[in-house]
């Protein structure tokens, strides 16, 4: 057990009075203080095993967040909406991420407990706002999940066709309309889930392999590829915006409908339209908050994961773009496998092989941490009774969430069977977004209302760095199209619908809130 964990809980805690008082926790905007946050990760039946240091963080932040967005997404985003400026839409998403990694470093430094965002909520804006979150979390987790199983697929197959192996259709994803069950993908997540169920540990050494071959290969995109640059192919570097077909309605970006634009692709809106698709590639950086309550030191180590990785990302991706995009002409760029046809297209058929084996090898730790934090976040919303007690038990040897794991996995591996990526990407754009926004308020709020915690990390300019990352994410999410907000708003109620029905009841604030009432 952290003595660090003892140590933050310690202070507050001798002076009971700075709970809030016990009439303001009965109602939907109740608040779990975060003592009570960190005294539940001490129950022994709740207690994960506390073994990572800043290095296996930056490691998961890097896994979980190079993948299909800078292996896939690059070529289709700069062939169809921004050209070799998508280079800039890396930067635009970098920042926007830059913003919510400062205020993410600051709650999960005052808060080391698992569960991210959702339990940031619940210690600053209340239980019904953390719900809401922890329900949006399966947007980026759950579904990011089954959306990078289905990218590995794709690159799986691909190198499967080069050796001869050829899946039947029904068995090989949904493509054009034409619907296959995307069996690979399936048995990716069950495999990984496997993994997950045996122990952090080993999944953490899995991942630094993994993360190895992966980093390797991008840097090999970045180094080989710099000698096929011709410049002739950076002109225009932001092509002149042109009207898009057939993208009014429903599939044009919201800002586009609201302002009165008509709907374009490229140009200096389209750099923004672009940046809030490839947001995808930076999505994961605020999974190394969720795997806090496993971190030996919390509050220095999660910050440095964190921020590192960020920073390790965003360099890695603009390099990638800017070679990728010289190396081939941004209309001629392939939309399936963009790294490694570049280098087909300049006669390295070796180099291409070996740029899909390591993306096929490195999208496979996206996946696993990405369910990693689906777990944990379920986990923590289990521990608090607003989902079912079967999520919250710790298996007695692994000392991992095995059912919680397993249920989900299960059905993850079904989501992925029947997803295409087209669809779902935008979708998970908008539910981490969402949650960037909520936790930037968060930092605002529990600086107001518990200044006395320690923080040993600060984000700077309070509140004016909130609120632009306030700003930036809402920014980036009216980029994205109307029917992504649709599906959004239709998620998002159901979730209400399973509060009212479910978690309201059970929630553990209940016994809380009566004991404190008792008490006084
Ligand atoms: N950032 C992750 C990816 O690009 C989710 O696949």
């Amino acid at each position: 057990m952290s003595s660090t964990h003892r140590g933050t809980g310690s202070g507050p805690e001798r002076g009971g009075g700075t709970d809030p008082a016990p009439g303001r926790r009965g109602g939907l905007l109740r608040t779990k203080t975060v003592e009570e946050s960190i005294r539940d990760t001490e129950e022994p039946e709740h207690a994960l095993r506390k073994s990572l240091s800043a290095l296996d963080l930056t490691v998961f932040g890097v896994g979980v967040v190079i993948g299909t967005g800078i292996f896939v997404l690059t070529g289709k985003i700069a062939k169809e909406t921004a050209g070799p400026a998508v280079a800039l839409s890396f930067v635009v998403a970098g920042l926007v991420c830059a913003l919510a990694a400062l205020c993410y470093a600051e709650f999960a430094s005052t808060v080391p407990v698992a569960g991210s965002a959702y339990t940031f909520s619940y210690a600053s804006l209340g239980e019904l706002p953390a719900w809401i979150i922890g329900w949006d979390l399966v947007l980026e987790l759950a579904l990011g999940c089954a959306v990078v199983a289905v990218g590995w697929s794709g690159y799986v197959r691909s190198l499967l066709d080069t050796a001869g192996v050829h899946l039947p259709q029904g068995l090989s994803g949904t493509h054009e309309g034409t619907f296959g069950f995307d069996l690979l993908a399936c048995v990716l997540v069950l495999a990984l889930t496997a993994i997950l169920v045996v122990g952090m540990k080993l999944s953490s050494r899995v991942t630094s392999v993994i993360v190895g071959i992966k980093v390797t290969v991008v840097l090999l995109v970045i180094i080989a590829g710099a000698f096929f640059v011709t410049g002739a192919n950076y002109e225009p570097f932001i092509p002149p915006s042109r009207a898009t077909e057939g993208g009014d309605g429903l599939a044009a970006p919201l800002s586009q409908l609201v302002f009165g634009f008509t709907p374009a692709d490229f140009g200096v809106m389209g750099v923004f339209a672009a940046a809030a698709v490839v947001f995808f590639a930076f999505i994961g950086f605020d999974i190394v908050a969720t795997a806090a309550e496993e971190t030996r030191l919390p509050q220095r180590d999660v910050p440095r994961g964190i921020l590192g990785s960020l920073a390790i990302c965003t360099v890695l991706y603009v390099a990638v773009s800017i070679v990728v995009t010289g190396m081939q002409k941004y209309s001629e760029l392939s939309t399936d496998a963009p790294l490694a046809d570049a280098f087909k297209a300049v006669g390295h058929p070796f180099w291409a092989g070996l740029i899909s084996f390591g993306a096929a090898v490195g999208l496979t730790s996206v996946c696993m941490i990405l369910l990693l934090g689906q777990s944990r976040v379920f986990f923590a919303m289990s521990r608090d009774g607003l989902l079912p007690k079967l999520f919250s038990q710790v298996h007695p040897r692994f000392g991992t969430p095995y059912r919680s794991t397993v249920a989900l996995g299960v059905v993850v591996a079904v989501v992925a069977g029947f997803t295409s990526i087209d669809e779902l990407a935008e979708l998970v754009n908008i539910g981490t977004l969402f949650a960037f926004v909520v936790v930037a308020l968060g930092v605002v709020i529990l600086r107001r209302s518990r200044p006395d915690l320690p923080r040993s990390f600060r984000t700077p300019l309070v509140p004016f760095v909130p609120a632009l990352s306030v700003l930036a994410s809402l920014w980036l999410m009216l980029n994205l199209p109307a029917e992504t907000w649709l599906r959004f708003a239709v998620w998002m109620l159901l979730g209400f619908v399973v509060y009212f029905a479910y978690g309201r009841g059970h929630s553990r604030m209940n016994s809380r809130t009566n004991g404190r009432t008792g008490r006084g």
